[in-house]
C-alpha cells in the first residue's frame, strides 16, 4: 500500500522514534497484524482505554477453554487457580514498575475512578498535607481534593471544640466584668 503523503513528511521529521523500530515488530506491522479491526479507525485513548491485541485474546480464549476459574477467594482447587492468576498479575505489575512487595501493594480496581477514589480514602490526611495537582485535569483527579477538605473542616472542628470552652470561659469572665463595672 502506498504511503500517504502527511506519513513521508511525518517519518522525515520523527522517523528516528517512530513505531518501536528496534523492537522484532514495528508499529505499522504490529497494528497490521495485532489491530486488523482498526483498518480506518483512529483510536486516541490507549491511555485511558486501550485495545486488545488478537494474540491477547486468543491466549485468553485458550486459558479459558482449558481451565476451571472460580471464585478467587474460596479453597477449591478451582478457586486456588484464579487466586494463583490474581496473585501472579499482581507480581508481574510490580515488577513491571520496579516496585518491591515489602513496600508497594498492587490492588486491582474497575477503573481509574475507582483507584483515585481509594487513594483519596486511605491517604493519611493530616495538617500538613497539600495536594497539587495540574490544571488540566480529570474530574477523578479533582476530587480528591473533597477528601483534603473534609479532613482539614474536620481537624477545625476539632480544633473549635477543643478551645470552645475556654473562649465561651473567656467571654462570660469579660461579661462579668463589665456587669460589675456598670454598678459600681
Ligand atoms: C485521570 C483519569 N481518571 C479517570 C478516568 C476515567 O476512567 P474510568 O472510567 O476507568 O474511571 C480517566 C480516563 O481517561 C482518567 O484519565
Amino acid at each position: 500500500m502506498a504511503m500517504s503523503s502527511e506519513k513521508e513528511v511525518f517519518l522525515k521529521e520523527f522517523g528516528e522514534d517512530y513505531g518501536y523500530r528496534n523492537s522484532s515488530r514495528n508499529i505499522d506491522q504490529i497494528r497490521a497484524m495485532e489491530f486488523k479491526r482498526l483498518e480506518g479507525v483512529v483510536y486516541l485513548d490507549h491511555a485511558g482505554a486501550t485495545l486488545h491485541s488478537e494474540s491477547q485474546l486468543e491466549a485468553v480464549l485458550k486459558e479459558l477453554n482449558s481451565t476451571v476459574y472460580g471464585n478467587p477467594h474460596s479453597q477449591s482447587s478451582c478457586s486456588m487457580s484464579s487466586n494463583d492468576c490474581v496473585q501472579k498479575a499482581r507480581q508481574q505489575v510490580l515488577e513491571f514498575f520496579n516496585a518491591s512487595p515489602r513496600e508497594y501493594s498492587c490492588i486491582f480496581t474497575s477503573g481509574a475512578t475507582a483507584a483515585l477514589k481509594l487513594v483519596g480514602e486511605t491517604f493519611p490526611w493530616c495538617s500538613e498535607s497539600s495536594f497539587m495537582y495540574t490544571m488540566e485535569n480529570h474530574n477523578s483527579v479533582l476530587g480528591i481534593r473533597e477528601y483534603l477538605c473534609f479532613y482539614q473542616q474536620h481537624a477545625m472542628n476539632s480544633i473549635i471544640s477543643h478551645i470552645w470552652p475556654y473562649i465561651s470561659a473567656f467571654s462570660s469572665c469579660a461579661f462579668s466584668l463589665s456587669k460589675a463595672k456598670t454598678l459600681a
